[in-house]
């Protein structure tokens, strides 16, 4: 069955988050990508970066459903573990012994404003558990800086997810990293990206 479903925006973002990965990513093992949605991203890395094995996840069996499809009409299935069942407030997350050996990072892109604050706190939490010193942890999207938007379409697209839920919203960037020193990361850059998001590397430093 064709279960694929399509996120306009990861045809047009996800080059340029590929070309960060590119600079932290190393030739082997396992990146564990948070709230993969579609599926889209976590195929096309895959193809990218072909000598790691790029791991799914997302809590919404729709989106497992989408990416089990994506992965299928790849070609991927011999190459691509099916996605896994993680939600980051659910601890602690239930993950194969061989993908915690072989981890070298995280990814999680546009997950934290589409969701409360609780799951950033359990993001850094966790993966804080999972990763050691020198691993990464990668975030992508819009991020408000000192508090403040950095532009007024961000300001109005945070009203939006406001509206459907109010816990939602784009979150403050010195609040998210101070999130990830309580758990031994350091932020180690800050890269903008096309159309007013952000890639934030964060560095597992103890
Ligand atoms: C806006 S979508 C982004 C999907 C994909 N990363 C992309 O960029 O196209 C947000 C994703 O975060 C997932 N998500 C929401 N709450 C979550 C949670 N508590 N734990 C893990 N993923 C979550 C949703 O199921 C959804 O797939």
């Amino acid at each position: 069955m064709n279960y694929r479903l399509f996120f306009s925006a990861t045809q047009r973002n996800r080059d340029c988050i590929g070309d960060v990965l590119s600079r932290i990513i190393k030739k082997k093992g396992s990146v564990l990508e948070i709230g993969s949605g579609s599926g889209e991203h976590g195929v096309f890395f895959q193809k990218r970066f072909p000598g790691i094995i790029w791991q799914t996840s997302d809590p919404e069996l729709v989106h497992r459903k989408s990416i089990s499809s994506w992965i299928e009409y790849e070609g991927l299935t011999k190459k691509m573990p099916p996605p896994l069942e993680i939600d980051v407030v659910k601890i602690p997350w239930k993950i194969p012994l061989i993908l915690a050996q072989s981890l070298q990072g995280i990814v999680s892109i546009n997950m934290i404003h589409v969701a409360d604050w609780s799951c950033t706190v359990a993001l850094f939490r966790e993966s804080g558990k999972l990763l050691s010193k020198g691993q990464f942890l990668i975030l992508y999207g819009p991020f408000k800086i000192c508090n403040k938007h950095t532009s007024e379409s961000n300001y109005f697209f945070d009203n939006s997810l406001k509206m459907q839920n109010d816990l939602w919203g784009i979150k403050n960037l010195e609040e998210v990293s101070d999130e990830s020193k309580k758990n031994g990361f350091s932020q180690e850059d800050i890269i903008g990206m096309p159309a007013n998001n952000f890639s934030i590397i964060y560095r597992k430093v103890s």
